[in-house]
């Protein structure tokens, strides 16, 4: 029965009968000194979540560490070189091809995945509205909207945009385009919808804890939620209305990833592809990054922290490593696939991976919530690479640091990767590189960076090819700010 026709003591009700049998009846332990509001509040979330899918997480992530089952069989799972060689240079001109017509056609979207927390970057709100570029610094989401408006023009097409966010953001991220326009794109093209919510479970009892004495502690059930959330939020059925064949896949904090690449869409979709992936090549054999393996048979990701250490380290004769194909989160999924893990039967299920955070709880004799110094829960958050195993047909393409993949993801401070000062200098390089195909001249330093700090706009370039167009400087002076 749904739940807006229950009496408030009927909702209490079935909220404790399902709290009992999951052994986590602390969660209503200030329920009567709530008010109306309060109630409705924390019987909302308690709806929310499958109790009985989290008794047997607690028991099997929570008390217990999950252990990985090492597989059967395992081998690299090869991808798609980024120049092609001979042999393949027939496939990628036919797949271009194919990627540009289906976005002419309309059935390409985007897809950006900002439901993370951003925690580490210790930035006080969505981490899409961090201000990202290297000199005018406009924020991440707008990096992604002037991509999709170049490429709308340049293939005279409309790529609606979706975007996922959590219910914490939800409404921040919401205000955010509104204030900003919606970076020049119509409305009616942008869906934002929150993803799913599990409860954080103290790391010593196993007790879903309570933020406050209305709220339970939640945090987003990771970006495998996404495929799940697409369909439940009716971000699928919009697609499906529209045409949409294929989901361009994108996180929320790198801002040179090619929101739409061509090549990368049409090669998936040639092949037949479920989900597809980009690849970079590992730059070293521990680099904490999923690796493409062939598992038991199927296409995955194993998590660097699983991957024995023989394997990461295996080189083959030509003193290559083997298991190098590392993941950097960036997809092509078709909707026929999201629509059919989603309504086969029983629907699908994605593994629960165990984090260990610091959680805020209720500290009932001081009546405050206490931030803890050291992990002291866990959250339950599920991987979207972790649907590759149900894919009958994906491909991977190699992709490259310096052309796609700078994200922000800590503070700045001495010594940080993937920090804006790192991606301030990624952004640079690629528009030093892409410049220096036009003949441009580029400042060096000794160590061979790029002696000036240069910011290529989306809306003027989304691709080496789009310079042609553009008047461009003969050359860059050393120690100065460019903006083109
Ligand atoms: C992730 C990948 C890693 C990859 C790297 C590339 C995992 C476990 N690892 O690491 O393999 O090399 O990115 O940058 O994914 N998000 C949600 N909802 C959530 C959680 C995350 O939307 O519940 C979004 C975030 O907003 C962000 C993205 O997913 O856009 C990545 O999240 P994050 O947790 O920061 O992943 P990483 O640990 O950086």
């Amino acid at each position: 029965m749904a739940t807006q026709t229950l009496t408030l003591e009927q909702r209490l009700e079935n909220a404790k009968a399902a709290l009992e049998k999951a052994d986590q009846a602390q969660v209503l332990k200030y329920y009567d000194q709530l008010t109306d509001d309060q109630k409705e509040q924390i019987l909302g979330q308690i709806e929310s979540i499958d109790w009985v899918e989290c008794t047997r997480l607690v028991q099997s992530h929570v008390l217990n560490k999950p252990e990985f089952k090492a597989p059967e069989s395992i081998q690299p799972d090869p991808y798609l070189p980024r120049i092609p060689g001979k042999d393949l240079a027939d496939r990628y001109k036919k797949a271009k091809k194919a990627g540009e017509k289906l976005l002419r056609e309309g059935k390409v979207a985007a897809f950006t995945v900002a439901g993370g927390q951003g925690t580490r970057l210790g930035w006080d709100g969505p981490k899409g509205s961090y201000p990202a570029t290297a000199i005018r610094k406009v924020p991440l989401f707008c990096c992604f909207a002037e991509f999709i408006r170049k490429a709308e023009q340049k293939f005279n097409t409309t790529i609606p945009w979706y975007i996922m966010t959590s219910p914490i953001n939800d409404a921040a991220t919401r205000a955010f385009f509104e204030e900003h326009g919606n970076f020049g794109l119509r409305p009616d093209n942008i869906m934002i919808f929150p993803q799913g919510m599990m409860p954080a479970f103290d790391a010593k009892t196993g007790k879903a804890l309570l933020e406050t004495p209305d709220s339970l502690a939640m945090a987003p059930n990771g970006h495998g939620g996404s495929l799940k959330a697409l369909y439940t939020s009716g971000a699928l059925e919009d697609m499906k209305n529209r045409g949409i064949e294929q989901l361009s896949y994108v996180q929320v904090d790198n801002p040179l990833v090619k929101v739409i690449d061509p090549l990368f869409i049409g090669l998936h979709a040639e092949a037949n592809g479920d989900m597809s992936s980009k690849a970079l090549p590992k730059a070293y054999p521990k680099e904490k990054v999923g690796v493409f393996c062939i598992v038991d048979g199927k296409h995955s990701v194993i998590e660097y922290s699983n991957l024995p250490d023989e394997l990461a380290e295996m080189r083959d004769d030509d003193g290559e490593l083997v298991y190098k194909g590392g993941s950097i989160a960036i997809h092509v999924i078709s909707t026929d696939f999201i629509e059919r893990i989603n309504t086969q039967d029983g629907g699908f299920a994605l593994p629960y991976n165990r984090a260990d955070k610091k959680v805020g709880y209720w500290d009932e004799a001081n009546q405050v919530t206490v931030k803890p110094e050291e992990p002291n829960a866990v959250k339950l958050e599920t991987f979207v690479f972790d649907a590759l195993p149900m894919c009958a047909e994906s491909i991977i393409l190699e992709t490259d640091r310096i052309e796609e993949f700078s994200p922000i993801k800590n503070a700045d401070e001495p010594g940080a990767l993937d920090c804006p000062a790192t991606c301030k200098q990624g952004q640079t390089e690629r528009a030093a590189r892409w410049l220096a195909e036009y003949g441009v001249v580029i400042p060096r330093k000794e160590d061979g960076s790029v002696d000036a700090v240069i910011e290529l706009s989306h809306m003027k370039a989304i691709d080496p090819e789009d310079l042609k167009e553009l008047d461009l400087p003969s050359e860059i002076d050393a120690g100065t700010e460019v903006l083109i």
